[in-house]
This record gives C-alpha cells, structure tokens and sequence, in this order.
C-alpha cells in the first residue's frame, strides 16, 4: 500500500465538495502540478544548464526579466493552453491579458492570474522562489469571447488560489475555499503528496518580513509597529525576529507554518505599494484567510478590493491574525495624515 495520499488521489476526493462541477477545476489544479514539476526539473538544475542570469527583457513594469521567468511563464500558458479549461490569462510577464481563443479553449470555464516566478532576484543566488495562481469563473457565457472584466473581479470571487515553493523541498500549497492543504514533491516518483493536511497559521508569532531598507519612507504607523516589534517585553516575546527573503512566497510560507507578518507598505518609489494585486496579494490573502490568518492594506481587507487594472499594485500586510491586527491599530491611529 502506499503510505501517503497523492495530490491527483486528494483532488478527485474532494471533488464532491463542488456537486456541480464537472471536473474541469479538477483538471486545472492538476495541470498547474505538472507544470510547477517542469519548473522544479529546471531550477534543480539551475546551476548546470543556461537558465541562470538575464533574459535582456524588460516586462511590462520596467522590471528585468530573468530566463527563468520567462520559461516559468511559458510552462503554464503552455499548460492552460492543452489543459482547454482556461479562458484568459493574466500573468506578471505580459503586458496585456492573453485570451485563449483556441478550439480547446471555446467552453472554458475559468480565469487565471499568476506570478510565474516570484523572487526572481533569488534565481542566481540559490534561494527559495515560487508560483502563485488564482483563479476565477469567468462571468461571460461559454463560447463568447472572454473579455477583462472575466479577471477583473475582487479576490472574494476566486475558486481557488495556491502557491508552489521551489525551495529545499518543492511544496504545493492550495486552496478551493475549503481549508488549505500542502502538498510536497517526491522527485523519486515524480508527485505531490500530502504532507501538511489543514494547514492553519498561528495567531502569533514572533518573525516581521519587510526591507527595512526602505525604512524612512515608509508611512509613520508602520515605522511604529517595526519599532514595537524591536522593543524589549518579555511578556509578548519581543523583541521579534527580522527575515526578509526577497521572495514573499518564502516569507509567507514560512509565517504559515511558524506565524510571522510580512509588510510590503508604501515606499519612496511605489507610493501604492510593490505587490501586485491580481496575482500576488490576492491568492496569498486567501490562502492565509482560509489558513485562520489575515491580509490587510492596513485600513481595508484586501480580498474586498475591486481591482481596476491587471498589475494594479497594492500595499499589503499579511500573516497572523493578532499581528496584522496590530499594524492595523498602529495605522489607524495616523489614517488622517496618510489620507
Ligand atoms: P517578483 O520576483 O515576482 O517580481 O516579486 C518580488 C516581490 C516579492 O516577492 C518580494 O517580497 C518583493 O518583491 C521584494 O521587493 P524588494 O526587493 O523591493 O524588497
Ligand atoms: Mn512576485
Ligand atoms: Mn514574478
């Protein structure tokens, strides 16, 4: 008998969950498993074949792009593209929405935002990055020509959202609304199994993830909170631990299992906050709810947002229930000044 539940074996389980679905999530989530697996193959091996460095691309937000990026990025178009459940996609390497329009893709139910890599200033250096997806039911008919208001939907709307770590391990992480279950790679036999079932993050915890590089620029309730998290108080463990990867999939997959916050707050060159709405602050948000934590732009839940365009960026707090709550009372107490 094999001793672990494999994540293809989980995801039919669970697919009475939805009495109305035909499968086609089923197949989706699975699709993005085979091409998290393509990607794992080729960061493994990062080192000895000439996927490392620059692409000499810049994408849409002026940001460089690395090989890996746009090989991430093309695995999972790939993927959606064969799979025939998706419509549309929306991903952090294209400028524009890419409609599906393909025979297969004709009767597709669903819409797609993901990060294809996240952490890409980690590539080179041999340290954890990631994939984030969500995705959406379209709200056009079957057989119409999708259009952007199929993705453009608040992060309440979303059927499902996860993540995938490429770190010491490859870990798939998800959620359908229903909990959150994390999946880790067995390259021996080329699965996912199950291996952190229900996952829940803690109320508390005692590590912040933000660049205190920033730290001057940043709105005075959140420099108060960096300096509460510093200040010696047996009695709520402090001083905190400060652990900032580079890459918020690490951070916040760490707070999931250890507790922890991750800040990405308004800087001197992004007013609105770095993190993507649509394909990274989103599907981490829900994924943290589902797991008993919370995100928050420090004055509203981020899922409530209604986003007005694809690589809308926003500021976000995101973590433990009890230390979101906190930034959000140091913010409040300037909200006048910040408006
Ligand atoms: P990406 O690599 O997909 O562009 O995302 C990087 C994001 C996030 O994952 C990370 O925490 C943050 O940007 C790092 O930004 P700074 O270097 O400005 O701290
Ligand atoms: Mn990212
Ligand atoms: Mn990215």
């Amino acid at each position: 008998m094999i001793p672990f539940k494999t994540l293809s074996q989980f995801i039919a389980e669970k697919q009475s969950d939805f009495p109305y679905a035909k499968g086609e999530l089923s197949r989706l989530l699975r699709d993005i498993a085979l091409a998290g697996k393509l990607v794992s193959r080729e960061v493994n091996k990062a080192g000895i074949t000439d996927i490392l460095g620059d692409a000499n691309t810049d994408n849409v937000q002026g940001e460089k792009q690395k090989k890996l990026d746009l090989f991430a990025n093309e695995q999972f178009i790939q993927a959606f593209k064969r799979g025939g459940d998706v419509a549309m996609i929306v991903s952090e390497e294209n400028e524009h929405e890419i409609v599906l329009d393909n025979d297969l893709a004709m009767d597709a139910n669903y819409t797609v935002a993901m990060d294809p890599l996240d952490g890409s200033s980690n590539i080179d250096v041999n340290a954890a990055v990631g994939t984030i997806f969500s995705i959406y039911r379209r709200i056009s008919h079957i057989n119409e020509k999708p259009t952007v208001e199929d993705i453009l939907q608040p992060g309440t709307e979303q059927v499902a959202a996860g993540y995938i770590i490429y770190g010491t391990s490859t870990m798939l992480v998800y959620t359908t609304g229903k909990g959150v279950n994390g999946f880790t790679l067995d390259p021996s036999i080329g699965e996912f199994c199950l291996s952190h079932p229900n996952m829940s993050i803690p109320e508390n915890g005692q590590i912040y993830s933000v660049n205190e590089g920033n730290y001057i620029y940043f709105p005075q309730g959140v420099k108060d909170y960096i300096k509460y998290c510093q200040m010696y108080d047996p009695s709520t463990k402090r001083p905190y631990n400060s652990r900032y990867a580079g890459s918020m999939i690490a951070d916040i997959h760490r707070s999931m299992l250890k507790g922890g916050i991750f800040l990405y707050p308004s800087s001197w060159d992004h007013k609105e906050g770095k993190i993507r709405l649509m394909y990274e602050c989103n599907p981490l948000s829900f994924i943290v709810e589902q797991a008993g934590g919370k995100a928050s732009t420090g004055y509203r839940r981020v899922l409530d947002i209604q986003p007005d365009k694809i690589h809308q960026r926003i500021t976000i707090i995101i973590g433990s229930k009890n230390m979101v709550e906190k930034v959000e009372e140091f913010m409040h107490k300037y909200k006048e000044i910040n408006l």
